[in-house]
């Protein structure tokens, strides 16, 4: 079932982003390139249903939509729901991202509710500036979301439509511009202003200019899609939820594409987090908390976590080695974190396994990484531990990528670690 598959390096190069998918940059994700060559080559139909138990930018989803296919993209974090649902929004919608932009910004104008000092805004913003930002996504508010998408507890984002979306992308885009100094080499990392040092201040009519013209490009290169006739008709449905906790589908799906968090200690939502700044109002969870959840965080889990036999001999060794490792918190702290990513790990591929119907595939891009000097061979780990859910590897195709997040960490060589990382695609058949 594999032997036919064409399967490119799943490495993104920002360089070859352009047009509508230059708007959705996602430094963990994997190109269009690479979902298009999966799922023309892989044995789907049109009447087939992909899923992504790890959606992130919805490059799954976006790709099964433009063929025709029906999707189901799932994430934990609610901004990458919303980058998602606006990458499917349909080109016939082109003319319309424009004159409702025009419609927001007047009635943002006319907002003159002040900032509240505890926004999360107001931690980059100058006070005027934030206020300037919130006006226009309360404006967004006022204009895209109902009782269908606000409940009385939150936001109900499986419901939010693809324009609101798309209004909320562009908001997005104008913040992480004017936060840009805050950036380092790190594409995870956007600090908080020290103490001493000046916030962003821009003028409002600066920031209107700048929605304004972000809108203006993603309607052009909306309009400009070459692949705009089936999506439309196709049903894409993103759901925000923990896959380690449930999936809720038993035996639905025909083929998993994905790219679990690895193991490189990233915080997935501190990459995020100006985008859960603007979001803030409509959520009702902190940052923290979902920082917790979310597979591969840096924080240790509430509850006690113990490895299992079925995570794998390669899992075991490993973490037997941190454990072991003289260097200082090894055997606490860094332990209890890996622990909680492999439990995490274990649970979600047992409910994508469920998920998947027998004879079904599941293509899962992976990649290896270092704790200190001790090498994390995640692909061979999430390979027995798909084994143990009766996920059996087919064929593996092995990527070097020069430039990872493990080699980002400025001890890599000190480690006296081989530089970069391997990047690896999965192919697994449920039996
Ligand atoms: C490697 S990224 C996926 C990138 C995606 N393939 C793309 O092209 O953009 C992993 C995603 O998993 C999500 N995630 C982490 N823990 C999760 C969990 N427990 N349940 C659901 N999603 C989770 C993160 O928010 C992140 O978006």
């Amino acid at each position: 079932m594999f032997e036919s598959l064409t399967i490119p390096s799943p490495k993104r190069n920002v360089r070859f982003q352009t047009g509508w998918e230059g708007f959705f940059p996602y430094y963990a994700g994997f190109p269009e390139s690479f979902a298009e060559a999966i799922l023309s080559t892989a044995d789907v139909s049109t009447h087939s249903v992909i899923l992504d138990p790890w959606n992130g930018s919805g490059t799954t989803t976006y790709v099964a939509s433009s063929r025709g296919i029906a999707s189901i993209g799932i994430d934990l974090n609610p901004a990458m729901i919303i980058v998602a649902k606006a990458r499917l929004l349909p080109p016939s919608e082109a003319d319309s991202i424009q004159p409702l932009g025009r419609e927001i910004l007047k009635s943002a104008v006319e907002d003159k509710q002040p900032i509240e000092s505890t926004d999360p805004l107001t931690c980059w913003f100058s006070t005027n500036t934030a206020r300037s930002l919130r006006s226009i996504e309360r404006s967004i508010q006022r204009h895209l979301l109902g009782p269908f998408t606000l409940t009385s507890e939150a936001i109900n984002l499986d419901h939010l439509s693809c324009l609101a979306a798309t209004n909320y992308v562009a908001l997005f885009s104008v913040c992480r511009e004017l936060t840009k100094r805050y950036r380092s080499t790190n594409p995870t990392w956007l600090r908080r202003p020290k103490a001493n040092e000046s916030k962003v201040r821009s003028r409002q009519a600066s920031i209107e200019r700048r929605f304004t013209s972000k809108l203006c490009s993603m309607a052009e290169a909306l309009s400009t899609r070459s692949n705009a006739t089936s999506s439309e008709q196709t049903v894409s449905e993103l759901r925000r939820a923990d896959t380690s906790v449930s999936i809720l589908l038993d035996d639905s799906i025909d083929l998993i594409l994905t790219s679990p968090p690895y193991c490189t200690r990233i915080d997935y939502t501190a990459a995020t987090r100006i985008e859960l700044a603007v979001l803030d109002p409509l959520l009702n969870e902190t940052d923290d908390t979902l920082s917790r959840q979310m597979t591969g965080t840096t924080k240790i889990a509430g509850h006690h976590v113990e490895a299992a036999a079925s995570w794998g001999s390669t899992c075991s060794v490993f973490l037997n080695s941190v454990k072991v490792h003289p260097s200082k918190a090894s055997s606490g702290y860094y332990y209890k974190t890996h622990l909680d990513y492999f439990d995490k790990m274990s649970r979600s591929l047992a409910n994508s396994a469920k998920a998947l119907r027998a004879g079904g595939a599941a293509i899962i891009v992976v990649q290896d990484s270092y704790y200190k000097d001790v090498h994390n061979d995640l692909p061979t780990i999430i390979s027995e531990m798909a084994l143990a859910q009766n996920l059996k590897l087919k064929r593996r195709e092995d990527f070097y990528i020069s430039r990872s997040m493990s080699g980002l960490n400025p001890r890599a060589r000190a480690y006296g670690r081989r530089p970069g990382a391997i990047e690896s695609v999965l192919c697994l058949e449920k039996c």
